[in-house]
């Protein structure tokens, strides 16, 4: 491993599980037992009392301890942002402890794209990967005029999870009145034609390490398939094309692991609705009795032995 025993002895199999939450939670829980299981020490950190100095030996410290001497760093969760400029403290001090040599799992960079609904939809695009037909524009004129096009459409942040803030507007009344309110508070109109998903589902895919894990199918009880949304969870087989598409767009944005979002569209076939770099696995776990945490911190131990 590559950095052992360094600034206030930690040891090496020591890792970082950083978070904002308080208290660890599920998926925190469930990592920890696995790094657990596999010999490691996890320290659950939180933003809060993460600290950023210029020029002393040691620039990024968690309460007394210098979060530069982990080999790795899960990151579970950028926090919640509400300022561009939280923004750009969080992105500039995880990009610090890259920088210092720490593996921060996902990637910083990886993380901040598969984040951005907007550009990795591009990125996947660009690697020849299956995604709905999308316009993002701040002119409401431009957004109507592709509302009108396609009928039904779906409007969405560009920085969202859980299936929270998105809108289905099958009119363009309903489309003209969200694009204003949008518009009046500076929020871009991202928008997406909607996919008739098969079975009213999607798929997940439990991507980690360039394998598919895990898959189950999220039968939605409304257009939204967000377990959080009230979505059902079938076990899948992790063999079908989608895992194959889930592999490769896990891939395209240099992910270490990812829950992929895959809808089969009665006309197009699959497309991918987006890669989430932290995913929650709750409802696929309980669907498929498989646990990614485990291959999640087998993988990233694999990484530091590398
Ligand atoms: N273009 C679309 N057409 C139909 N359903 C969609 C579309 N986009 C999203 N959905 C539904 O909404 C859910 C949430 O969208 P997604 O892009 O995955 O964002 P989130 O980060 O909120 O999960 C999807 O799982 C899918 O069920
Ligand atoms: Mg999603």
């Amino acid at each position: 491993m590559p950095r052992p025993f360094q600034c206030g002895g930690i040891a090496i199999a020591r890792v970082g599980l950083l978070h904002y939450s308080p208290k660890p939670p599920w998926t925190a829980v469930q990592l920890i037992n696995a790094f657990e299981s596999l010999g490691a020490t996890v320290d659950y950190l939180i933003w809060d009392y993460v600290e950023v100095g210029i020029g002393g030996e040691c620039s990024v410290r968690h309460r007394r301890r210098c979060m530069e001497a982990y080999p790795a760093i899960l990151l579970r969760s950028i926090g919640r942002v509400y300022t561009p400029e939280q923004l750009a403290y969080r992105e500039a001090t995880l990009s610090m402890l890259e920088d210092r040599g720490v593996t921060v799992v996902n990637p910083v960079k990886a993380s901040f794209t598969a984040r951005n609904k907007l550009y990795s939809l591009y990125l996947l695009a660009r690697c020849g990967l299956p995604v709905p037909e999308t316009v993002v524009t701040e002119n409401v004129a431009a957004a109507l005029r592709r509302a009108r096009e396609w009928g039904r459409i779906v409007i969405k942040p560009i920085v969202g999870s859980l299936g929270l803030g998105s809108f289905l507007a099958d009119n363009v009344d309903m489309a003209y009145y969200i694009f204003n309110l949008l518009a009046k508070l500076n929020q871009p109109l991202y928008i997406q034609r909607y996919v008739e998903k098969r079975y009213n589902s999607d798929i997940r895919v439990f991507v980690v390490d360039g394998v598919a894990v895990a898959a189950a199918r999220r039968l939605g009880s409304s257009w939204k398939t967000n377990v959080a949304q009230g979505a059902r969870t079938e076990p899948l087989s992790v063999d079908g094309e989608y895992s194959e598409l889930a592999v490769k767009a896990v891939e395209c944005l240099g992910l270490l692991y990812a829950g992929v979002d895959i809808a089969e569209d009665s006309k197009n076939g699959y497309v991918i609705f987006e890669v989430n770099a932290s995913p929650l696995w709750r409802g696929l776990q309980r669907a498929t009795g498989v646990n990614p945490a485990v291959h999640i911190a087998a993988a990233v131990l694999r990484r530091l032995k590398r």
